[in-house]
């Protein structure tokens, strides 16, 4: 719900449970007067501009005196929506321009209220598309927007800060949208996506930090005065640092506190600011990186920022991390079928790698159909002359030479299995035929030496001529065979961010025009192919990020299967993405029994990577069992169940965690140890349950009341158990004691 007050010009965006008020001063400046907890009097806020929250000075000035009151506001240690850039403030705006001279200033001319969100037309956009089977109810009231006009205030430019509630989670989305309405044209220089100002600091950062085999480990950084930057500058949202970060007030848990988490709706390069001022303000700054960054804004033109969003929750991480994964699965993925269960894969690139044949891939169907397997992924290697990493990206025909495709799409659906194919369909190596015939094709100055990695170079998508190429390549796979789910790969960094296409005064648009046609493939692609699911992945997990969760319903969540770290990625990774999002597999890494590493791997979209030949009986069996858990569980208690922590693996010895069912009566805990514990006292105390009702425990076959499980605890004081050891234990609901 948006409520204006016209008289004080204040507005008040809020549900139940959050509220945020901007006020629009006497100088037209918005000043964000509150963000946080429901909160009613809009007087009491009144009071509160009146007595001044650092920025008392302006009052004292008639509306009129301009330039007095300009040059005696406070704005450097104001909370503004849009701080100006030039004048006082000097703690970093997120809107730099450039349009004669450097200063800008963004004064309200007008707003606007309506139920609903607009999409954005460049990008993927909170409820762009709606699921048409799995659409929330009345969704199209679930959201408001407050629209603030602003303009410059000394040229015709104008900004759109636009500010979305929603009403049923605690999630506010911001952004901005600049529009050259000048007849001369304008260069932006930074284009981030919202400004937010909180009165405090002694807040501790939760950043999720790593690289390839290692991504998303939480780090917690201490806000102190100065800046603190999260970002990715390798044209990708990377692996080194995801967008997803989180504000804790201190001492703050899984149940208690307050929390503030941060995503944007976008895969490229991102920063996340903070700057803890001489006021001790917080003041945050969040979008697309400047770095490199610049853009051509000609007359009647207008550039969209990617979405924030932001998650608040005055009781705890967890209720943060729920808050978006509602969010995730209701309001921003696209993918038709998704919270529909999800299939068991099995992935054929651990097993053999680019050493295959029809023969010996129909061996590993039979055998991955004793698994429970019930889509079969072949990966790299299929097409060209790719039979290593250093040839053949690119040209998107089948080695025939090497598989004969429409058998083992045979043999799949004669083991009653869906089948699936890899792709990297932004990559090419220069030994190919899409190299040799369009060397212009690739990103980085024609004639120069080109930074190689994994022997590959980057397509230029700033050039649609380049995506439509690509886009005709895949087609004449995916209209010839049948095929069910595609792996879209990404593997390697943006070094030279150099277009041929692009004129030389546009060159600082690269970073982001390779973004849009990033985008806009994957939209004719799922736009042409919509019941076919798409994976994300970038070297395991390094585009990990809302904007491609638009297009594609999971990603693979990293190339590392050793225990101790999936338990890390998993659980970080958790923490700002739904289970059902998260591609986790089981492999023959030699630490860890299957047993373990499946009841995990229970705990995303599960699969497998491995020789399947070579599994025991014995093996078949308990990776069989976990199976069977997967496909009773997967829909009701993880895709569409709600999620709980209880004990961190950067904290404890090992990892806990407990997700129950829409209607509470089902629920699994998962208990997995990262280190040798010994026996002592251990009781979880479960979250979410049902007081009432009653519960029958696999772990032990007793029947407990939802209350004793959540006040008491799941008694496991008696294990004494190694390294990478689970207890899986599921709760079904009883009627009688
Ligand atoms: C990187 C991915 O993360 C792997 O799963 C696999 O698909 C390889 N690429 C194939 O080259």
């Amino acid at each position: 719900m948006i409520l204006y007050n016209s008289k004080k010009r204040i507005f008040h965006l809020c549900n139940d449970e959050i509220s945020y008020y901007i006020f629009i001063n006497e100088l037209d400046i918005p000043e964000t007067l509150y963000f946080g907890e429901q909160l009613d009097s809009i007087e009491h806020i009144s009071a509160l501009t009146k007595k001044g929250l650092g920025q008392e000075q302006y009052l004292d000035y008639q509306i009129g005196q301009e330039y007095l009151s300009q040059s005696e506001y406070r704005s450097e240690v104001s909370r503004t929506e849009l701080s100006s850039h030039g004048y006082k403030d000097k703690r970093g705006t997120p809107i730099l321009m450039e349009h004669g001279l450097k200063p800008t200033d963004f004064r309200y001319v007008s707003h606007d209220i309506y139920e609903g969100i607009k999409p954005l037309e460049t990008l993927p956009s909170a409820d762009k598309k709606m699921c048409t089977q799995y659409q929330t109810p009345n969704n199209d009231n679930n959201v408001d927007t407050l629209v603030i006009r602003l303009k410059e205030k000394f040229s015709e430019v104008y900004v759109n800060l636009l500010v979305s509630i929603y009403r049923d989670k605690n999630i506010v989305i911001k952004n901005f949208v600049i529009q050259n309405e000048g007849t001369e044209a304008i260069r932006l220089t930074r284009a981030m996506s919202m400004q937010l100002d909180l009165p405090r600091t002694g807040y501790t950062l939760h950043q999720f930090a790593g690289r390839w085999y290692q991504e998303r480990y939480e780090e917690k950084v201490e806000l102190a005065s100065g800046v603190h930057e999260v970002f990715s500058n390798i044209g990708k949202s990377s692996h080194h640092m995801n967008p997803f970060v989180f504000l804790a007030e201190k001492n703050a848990d899984f149940e208690h506190g307050e929390v503030i988490g941060f995503n944007l709706i976008y895969s490229g390069n991102f920063k996340f600011r903070t700057y803890v001022d001489y006021y001790k303000n917080t003041h945050i700054t969040y979008g697309m990186n400047d770095e490199d960054f610049e853009w051509q804004l000609a007359p009647g033109d207008i550039f969209e920022t990617p979405q924030a969003v932001i998650s608040y929750s005055n009781v705890g991480i967890d209720n943060m991390s729920q808050n978006f994964h509602r969010f995730i699965k209701e309001n921003i993925i696209t993918y038709q079928k998704d919270r529909e269960y999800k299939p068991i894969l099995f992935n054929s690139w651990e097993g053999c790698y680019f050493d295959f044949n029809t023969e010996s891939l129909i061996r590993y169907i039979e055998d991955a159909k004793k698994i429970g397997t019930e889509l079969f992924v072949l990966d790299d290697g299929w097409f060209g002359a790719r039979n290593h990493t250093s040839a053949g990206l690119g040209d998107w025909v089948v080695n025939e030479s090497k598989l004969d495709m429409e058998r083992v799409i045979e043999v799949c659906h004669e083991y009653g299995m869906h089948f699936g194919l890899w792709f990297e369909p932004e990559m090419v190596n220069v030994d190919s035929k899409l190299f040799r015939m369009y060397p212009e094709y690739v990103l980085g100055k024609k004639g120069r030496d080109l930074t190689m990695q994994r022997h590959q170079l980057i397509l230029d998508y700033t050039n649609p001529k380049v995506v439509d190429y690509i886009f005709d390549q895949m087609c004449k796979i995916l209209d010839h065979y049948e095929i069910d789910y595609v792996k879209w790969d990404y593997n390697r960094d943006m070094a030279e961010h150099v277009s041929n296409f692009l004129p030389a005064e546009r060159q600082g648009e690269v970073y982001h025009r390779m973004v849009l046609g990033y985008y806009d493939l994957l939209e004719k692609i799922t736009t042409r192919y919509p019941n076919i699911m798409i994976e994300g992945c970038a070297s395991g997990g390094g585009r990990f990020d809302m904007g491609t969760l638009y297009y594609c319903p999971q990603i693979w969540t990293s190339d590392d299967n050793d225990p101790t770290s999936r338990m890390n990625i998993q659980y970080t990774t958790s923490l700002g993405y739904p289970l059902s999002t998260m591609g986790a597999h089981v492999n023959d890494f030699k630490i860890g029994t299957y047993k373990a590493k499946s009841e995990l791997a229970f705990w995303g979209t599960y699969g497998y990577e491995m020789n399947p030949n070579k599994l025991t009986e014995e093996e078949i069996a308990t990776l069989d069992t976990t199976a069977n858990a997967y496909k009773k569980y997967h829909a009701d208690v993880i895709e569409n169940g709600v999620l709980y922590h209880i004990s961190s693996p950067f904290e404890t010895r090992y990892l806990c965690m407990q997700s129950v069912s829409a209607d509470k009566t089902k629920s699994v805990f998962l208990f997995m140890t990262k280190a040798k514990i010994l026996q002592e006292n251990r009781f979880f105390k479960l979250r979410g349950l049902l007081k009432e009702a009653k519960y029958k425990s696999s772990y032990d076959n007793l029947i407990y009341t939802g209350e004793y499980l959540m006040k008491v605890g799941l008694n496991l004081s008696e294990l004494f158990v190694d390294a990478y050891t689970t207890e899986l234990i599921f709760l079904e609901p009883i009627k009688e004691m």
